[in-house]
């Protein structure tokens, strides 16, 4: 049984002193420009002192035209470098790991950006990225990451779940391309891959580098899904895999997949080194540990470090302690970092009392 609180070496040579890492979150707390802004800065640095041993920032855009959701951080612009440098330093300082989450939504960009994707796709009125387009976002991932490294990020994490760009180009439904970058499974993993390649030798082996997949739904296929885990796992070059279950004890949809929990799927893999991280229904000491028990090396936590910035250090006190039910008075929320946009963002999730409630 391992220990929620044994520290995790990484093969990039870094070193998570705990289980937890802060999951992803988008919190709209960014200047419109898309600029860094110090409420994100509190939001995030809150994270680091509650007790996490990483702490990712929310999708963050590489590319202008990639932005998806209104006060998105960008990460596509030197004059961001300052902002995004004092994060970095000042996480670490707290003994946690700084990541970077960097992401193109594709069809899923805000109104106002020309809706692109890997082919035309009559839903959302989106184009067909042409070949030299697909190489020109490649690119804005690798000098993206080159940026993460240059402000004092240990790593980032590649956004390749949830149907945005790379999700999308995974998927035989929406990519229906007769290029590189279309086709097999390996044409359609294309963009992804030469992403990886690129910030490995850009970035160096001592850049902590994960990727997010999701395992099923969002037009994709389960088993093509493991089977990328696979290849990814046995190429050596991520340090993590980060599957985004939403729900990591349930089973597959996919018949063929039934009879075992999310986690325990991809967690049979082979992973040499490459260590695996799950997010979904985190909510407890307990569940944490039931996900490490099913063979993930690392959980994320998402709505659990939304309620309680010091999550993991309430299950370091009590490992019985489980996160309070929402929704939550305003007041509480803004106690926890939460400002203005961002509370607005949660009301969709139920998460901020009503009012007159
Ligand atoms: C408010 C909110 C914002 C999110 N933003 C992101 C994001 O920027 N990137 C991402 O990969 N996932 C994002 N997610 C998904 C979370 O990272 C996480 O995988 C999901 O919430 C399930 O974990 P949980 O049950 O611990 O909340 C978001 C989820 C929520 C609730």
């Amino acid at each position: 049984m391992t220990d929620l609180f044994a520290p995790l070496a990484f093969t990039s040579g870094h070193t998570m002193k705990n289980r937890f890492m802060l999951a992803p979150l988008t919190n709209q707390q960014s200047h419109a420009d898309g600029l860094f802004s110090q409420e994100e800065h509190d939001w995030l640095l809150l994270r680091a002192r509650g007790g996490f041993g990483a702490v990712m920032t929310a999708a963050a855009y590489v590319q202008n035209g990639g932005k998806g959701f209104e006060g998105q951080l960008g990460f596509d612009e030197a004059r961001f470098d300052a902002a995004l440098a004092s994060l970095a330093s000042e996480i670490k300082a707290q003994d946690s790991l700084a990541i970077a989450q960097l992401y193109h939504a594709g069809l899923r960009a805000i109104p106002g950006r020309e809706i692109v994707g890997p082919s035309d796709d009559a839903d959302t009125g989106g184009r067909a990225l042409t070949t030299g387009e697909v190489e020109e976002m490649i690119e804005a991932f690798i000098v993206s990451a080159e940026r993460a490294r240059r402000t004092g990020f240990d790593g980032a994490e590649l956004h390749g779940a949830h149907s945005y760009i790379f999700c999308q180009f995974l998927s035989p439904e929406l990519n229906r391309r007769d290029d590189q970058f279309g086709g097999s499974l390996e044409n359609r993993a294309r963009p992804l891959r030469t992403v990886i390649d690129g910030i490995r030798e850009r970035c160096g082996r001592d850049f902590n580098l994960g990727v997010r997949l999701s395992p099923e739904r969002m037009q994709l296929r389960t088993g093509e899904m493991v089977d990328l885990a696979q290849q990814l796992m046995s190429e050596d070059k991520l340090d993590y895999i980060d599957m985004s279950l939403w729900d990591s004890f349930k089973e597959p949809e996919e018949d063929e997949f039934k009879g075992k929990s999310l986690v325990e799927l991809f967690a049979a893999l082979d992973r040499g080194n490459t260590k695996l991280g799950v997010a979904g229904q985190i909510r407890s000491g307990p569940s944490a540990q039931k996900a490490l028990d099913q063979g993930a090396d690392f959980v994320l936590v998402g709505r659990a470090a939304i309620a309680e910035h010091d999550f993991p250090e309430k299950v370091r006190r009590d490992p019985a302690h489980e996160m309070p039910p929402p929704p939550f008075s305003m007041d509480y929320l803004t106690a926890e970092g939460v400002s203005p946009p961002f509370l607005a963002y949660l009301d969709f999730f139920g998460f901020v009392e009503k009012a007159d409630a």
